[in-house]
């Protein structure tokens, strides 16, 4: 079996998914069409995705919210989160870890967008077999005040399926030291907490573990531009959530040419890195491609595949006898190699 064949083939567990990037393209047109919602551009199911549209954050962003603009009945949530478990379903995901950002659904309650999530993903478990748990994610470009109420909300309304929360959009605009407070009440609240840091120093993954209290990193490509930052968080065991194709269609891990040398200089570190596809329809990609292309492009071989996906095994939210039964699983699917 190739190294690409076995990235199809095995068992994954995936940390670093937005449902509003993972929507498929035909699906936001027809639903734009149902809600009267123009397409920006007059963009296509064709050419809605397309990478030139999004070749910087702050456009892949305009885009990314007038998908969120276009899901919006209690349906609309449901049917989005249950076609993209499905999808990652037959892509070998097991478990996921999913990114809601409330705010690109502007003006939809919290509770009614949670109602319409929970029910899609409990559908996929039972269609699929894949399990869902749910990071809302607090829009950085908005206001302290703004994640803190978010977090009061995520509270208020918390399911068994809302493990915790994250950080996203823009890191230029929104530093981590802004949520403190919003990460805090979270804390407090036994909720898990992760966040982006893509494009930012290592000082900003330093104050996200210290001062936010944060257990996973979402990207986190600068921390081996630090000695002193890539030795605490290989001492620590913390977890790197990175997205290949994504970060490099955007050159946030640093290269943009195709050599994922970043990842690799992380997997050289020994950090704890785990692989997933970020916004997959958007930037063309999917569970398995990821994988494939970081393989090809680092020459990893099937050991080297299936550890990412024990690594996040290990560094997902589960409790310890969830996670138990996902290593087995993911133990009893890996293939001979
Ligand atoms: N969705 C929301 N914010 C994002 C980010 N910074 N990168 C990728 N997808 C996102
Ligand atoms: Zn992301």
């Amino acid at each position: 079996m190739t190294p690409g064949e076995f990235a199809a083939a095995m068992p994954k567990v995936s940390l670093h998914c937005h449902l509003t990037g993972a929507v498929a393209a035909a699906t936001v047109v027809e639903l734009a069409a149902r809600h009267g919602v123009p397409v920006p551009g007059d963009r296509t199911a064709e050419t809605l995705y397309d990478v030139d549209a999004h070749a910087d954050l702050a456009e892949f962003l305009r885009v990314y919210d007038t998908v969120g603009a276009v899901v919006r009945e209690p349906a609309d949530f449901e049917r989005v989160t249950y076609e993209t478990l499905v999808l990652a379903a037959g892509h070998g995901v097991l478990h996921r870890e999913m990114f809601v950002s409330p705010g690109s659904h502007a003006g939809v309650p919290w509770p009614v967008q949670l109602a319409g999530i929970t029910a899609g993903l409990e559908a996929a478990e039972r269609d699929a077999g894949i399990t869902c748990r749910l990071i809302v994610a607090i829009d950085r470009e908005g206001s302290p005040a703004a994640g803190v109420e978010l977090v009061e909300q995520v509270i208020e309304h918390r399911t068994d399926h809302v493990v915790g929360i994250g950080l996203d959009y823009a890191e230029v605009s929104g530093p981590p030291e802004k949520f403190v407070e919003a990460f805090a009440r979270a804390r407090r609240a036994g909720l898990r907490r992760t966040g982006h840091s893509e494009s930012g120093p290592p000082s900003n993954i330093t104050t996200m573990l210290d001062a936010l209290g944060c257990e996973r990193i979402d990207h986190g490509y600068h921390v081996v531009t630090d000695a002193g930052v890539t030795a605490r968080c290989r001492d620590d065991g913390i977890p790197f959530t990175c997205t290949p194709i994504s970060s490099d269609v955007g050159r946030y891990s640093g290269s943009g040419d195709g050599t994922h040398a970043v990842i690799g200089a992380m997997v050289d570190a020994g950090l704890a890195v785990t692989i997933d596809s970020d916004d997959p329809p958007m930037f063309g990609t999917d569970p398995t491609n990821d994988f494939q292309v970081l393989a090809a492009a680092r020459g990893y071989g099937p050991d080297q595949l299936i550890r990412f996906t024990h690594t996040a095994v290990e560094a997902s939210w589960l409790d310890d006898t969830e996670k138990a039964a996902l290593r087995a699983r993911v133990t009893a699917l890996t293939p001979e190699f």
